[in-house]
């Protein structure tokens, strides 16, 4: 069996630690008691679940999965089991949960943080759970599920329209040439797709790295514009039965829509775009975001386009020439090589604190001059969420195969994506109909 370890050394999984946290609870600083419950909805949770439950998630891996430590209870009379569990606890039940105060839960976070600290840092034991699975491991999976929950929250600030929480002007806007960078054009071939076993912290649902033939492919070398995504609006796209599959044009009557979400009438064939807590003209040099896949595929019919499968866009991304006719020894962990993302290749981090033009950042390209597959926007792919052959679930199971089958799969991450998440073989995973999440598309020739 091959044993993930992370690539961190322990006092950089510590600072890691204090930092997710530190960014998670700047994340709902603005927000009361009252807001941090919140509106019961079907794509947010109580945000007095979601931050007390990060802590839960750390703790049970880390003290009573590891060293078999009772639990720490948010309150003498509180079972944590029966709040904070996801597994144990329906989402649409949470809000009916007797969650302690925002103060208290940060409170309960900290007590957590803190003795998991202090337990690592005692060190002295080679601590293994029954699967071989080390501590270095646990710590990165708690701190990446840190990571996520905090991206989930940067949706849910949107959704409820709340401000951004950014501090800074938005210093990344790109105001250079906004001309259509085309096509690249990827030879196709053997192609090994998913994660390699000197990669580090690896999901399960990466695992592992296994041969498949792609044909030839043309992929956009950026992602789809607000502009170009209206140029569809307003060739009233959401009302041509022909470009919509039977399931997508469902969900558009349910959904009773014309426009995507968070997008308003400013005048004929003009659009208004809220952006947390605020109206702003399109953007057309950004990338369209919060397409659902369906819209995303009713765009593709009507462009005469198709969406990449996930092998097409990691191969595109991980890829070099001379790799493609051949199986190639390895492949690149980012689009730009194995260095780390850096502002000049990647949107990522919060940093912009929104989108940037699709055009911008080309140190980020990858071998084939394909712009911005890592950060910026989320990229629905045509394919669905399933397991890689011979998958096995890790020690978190309900991570990645309670969602096979009815999930499509994302790649690339998004402006609020931390760059220590993301990579060329990472997964995510939606539903189709949800137009929350910071995603929009890329497209091939057909
Ligand atoms: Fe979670």
């Amino acid at each position: 069996m091959k044993i993930i370890r992370s690539q961190y050394s322990t006092s950089q999984l510590i600072s890691h630690l204090q930092e997710a946290r530190a960014r998670l609870l700047d994340l709902v600083a603005d927000l009361d008691d009252g807001r941090m419950t919140g509106e019961r909805l079907a794509i947010v949770n109580p945000l007095r679940w979601e931050i007390a439950h990060v802590a839960f998630f750390q703790e049970f891996w880390l003290l009573r999965h590891l060293r078999g430590f009772d639990a720490i209870r948010p309150a003498p009379h509180l079972d944590p089991d029966k709040l904070y569990d996801s597994a144990r606890v329906a989402h649409d039940t949470r809000w009916d949960l007797p969650l302690p105060s925002k103060r208290e839960t940060i409170a309960y976070m900290s007590r957590i943080l803190d003795r998991v600290i202090e337990e690592t840092l005692k060190g002295g034991r080679d601590l293994r759970d029954a699967g071989g699975y080390d501590e270095s491991y646990f710590l990165e999976l708690a701190l990446l599920h840190e990571d996520m929950h905090s991206e989930a929250i940067t949706y849910t600030r949107q959704t409820i329209g709340c401000g951004d929480r950014s501090r800074r002007p938005h210093m990344f806007r790109f105001d250079g040439e906004t001309d259509r960078l085309g096509d690249a054009q990827i030879p196709g071939g053997k192609f090994i797709l998913g994660g390699e076993d000197d990669s580090g912290f690896v999901f399960d649902n990466e695992q592992w790295a296994h041969e498949v033939f792609v044909k030839p492919f043309s992929i956009s070398r950026t992602a789809v514009t607000q502009a170009e995504f209206a140029e569809f609006v307003n060739d009233a796209g959401y009302r041509r039965r022909e470009l919509w599959s039977a399931e997508g044009w469902r969900w558009r009557e349910g959904a009773d829509v014309d426009h995507p979400v968070y997008w308003r009438s400013a005048g004929e064939d003009k659009w208004e775009r809220r952006v947390f807590d605020q109206w702003v003209l399109l953007e057309p040099d950004l990338p369209v975001i919060h397409v659902n896949w369906y819209e995303a595929e009713a765009y593709c019919r009507w462009a005469k386009r198709r969406l990449p499968t996930e092998a097409e866009w990691e191969m595109a991304a991980s890829c070099e020439p001379a790799g493609v006719v051949v199986v190639a020894p390895r492949k690149r962990k980012y689009p730009w090589g194995d260095d780390p993302p850096t502002p000049e290749r990647a949107n990522l981090d919060w940093r912009a604190a929104r989108c940037v033009a699709v055009n911008a950042l080309p140190a980020g390209d990858s071998a084939f001059g394909v712009r911005q597959l890592i950060g910026n926007v989320w990229e629905w792919t045509a394919t669905d969420f399933g397991p890689y052959p011979g998958f096995a679930a890790g020690p978190y199971k309900e991570y990645s195969a309670p969602w096979f089958g009815d999930h499509k799969v994302l790649r690339g991450g998004c402006w609020a994506t931390r760059s220590r998440l993301i990579r060329n073989n990472y997964r995510n995973f939606y539903k189709p109909d949800r137009r929350d999440v910071w995603a929009g598309l890329r497209t091939c020739a057909l």
